[in-house]
């Protein structure tokens, strides 16, 4: 498969670090070295279904094709304000699909889980077109008391059409449970049966636990993908990580040895946007015009799970 279109879309609010610094106990500075982000977007009047299908209808126009040309979409979230139905396929009936969709919670993972989930329908020969939209609003999950997570996310939308083609050189997927470092438990409905405790709790994150496992498990995915297919490092033009803090997008570019101008970063404008960040990321290169045919990308995130994933493709 390829990827012949991009889109992405975002709340309107701007959240600056120094807005939060006016509500918790953080600064500009202390967000900006330990993390790289200086402002976020939060939605506020916005539903993330309007973002999603904004991405989405922005992929759809830049790939050139219609709606109703789509055999399968995959949505990458993790929540939004509906439990059922699923954010794809309120997606699909506002675009003017009529093929069948999933969504699917890879957490910040989503995108890359998306691709090898179409690359299995391209092989089987199922799909001609597919649509992957990735919506996330972490806002809807974390508290604004919490100085530790407030700062590091935001929410937005990001998607991509595929279609047949050889560019996605390989895929690579990982997962080691874990239930203790980065989680959100659902509340349950009031019930004369209940006994369990009850969660009503916001997204905990233990941020060193966290720190560690994403970036050596986004090197060991990378080195993977290179071992597999016979690239190096220096044959890759631009490394597309996950935005969730500077520190380790530099610490993996220090290890493999490659230059800071191939690994690009929205991260200051944007934080966290969970599974959206990569396909974000990679609309503004291709807008951009940051991003020339035969390119080798090498694509890798890493979150809530674990779960980890890498994409090796030519633009
Ligand atoms: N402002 C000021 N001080 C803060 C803040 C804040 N926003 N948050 C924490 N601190 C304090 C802590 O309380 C601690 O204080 P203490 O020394 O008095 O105890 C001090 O700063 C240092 O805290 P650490 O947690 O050690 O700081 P660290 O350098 O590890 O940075 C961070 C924290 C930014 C969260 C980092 O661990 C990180 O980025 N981890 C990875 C997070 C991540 O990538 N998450 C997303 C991946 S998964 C997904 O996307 C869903």
């Amino acid at each position: 498969m390829k990827i012949i279109g991009t889109g992405s879309s975002h709340p309107k609010k701007v959240v600056t670090n120094q807005m939060l610094s006016d509500m918790v106990d953080t600064s500009d500075e202390w967000i900006t070295v330990r993390t790289g982000i200086k402002e976020r977007r939060i939605i506020s009047e916005e539903n993330l279904e309007d973002l999603a299908i904004d991405a989405a209808r922005k992929a759809l126009d830049n790939a050139g094709i219609s709606a109703i040309d789509l055999d399968f979409i995959i949505c990458a979230n993790v929540v939004n304000e509906f439990i059922t139905p699923a954010l794809s396929c309120i997606i699909q009936g506002a675009i003017g699909a009529h093929c069948p969709c999933i969504d699917l919670n890879g957490a910040c993972v989503g995108f890359i889980y998306a691709l090898d989930l179409a690359e299995a329908y391209y092989r089987s020969g199922k799909v001609k077109n597919v649509l992957i939209v990735c919506a996330e609003e972490p806002s809807r999950m974390l508290s604004w008391q919490d100085r530790s997570v407030c700062v590091l996310f935001g929410d937005g939308a990001g998607a991509a059409v595929l279609t047949a083609g050889d560019n996605v050189k390989a895929t690579h997927l990982s997962a080691a449970s874990s239930t203790t470092s980065l989680y959100q438990k659902h509340e349950l409905q009031p019930s004369p049966f209940v006994t369990k405790p009850n969660s009503n709790l916001p997204l905990v994150m233990r941020g060193q636990d966290v720190f560690k496992f994403a970036a050596n498990a986004s090197l060991a995915d990378i080195k993977f993908l290179l071992n597999e297919t016979g690239y190096t490092a220096d044959d890759v033009d631009k490394y597309l990580l996950h935005q969730a803090n500077i520190r380790i997008i530099e610490t993996v570019g220090e290890v493999l040895k490659q230059p800071k101008e191939k690994f690009p970063t929205n991260i200051q404008k944007y934080g966290n946007t969970s599974s959206a960040s990569i396909p974000i990321l990679l609309d503004e290169l291709n807008r951009g015009g940051e991003l020339k045919k035969g390119d080798l990308l090498a694509l890798s995130a890493f979150g809530a799970g674990f779960v980890s994933g890498s994409c090796l493709l030519k633009w």
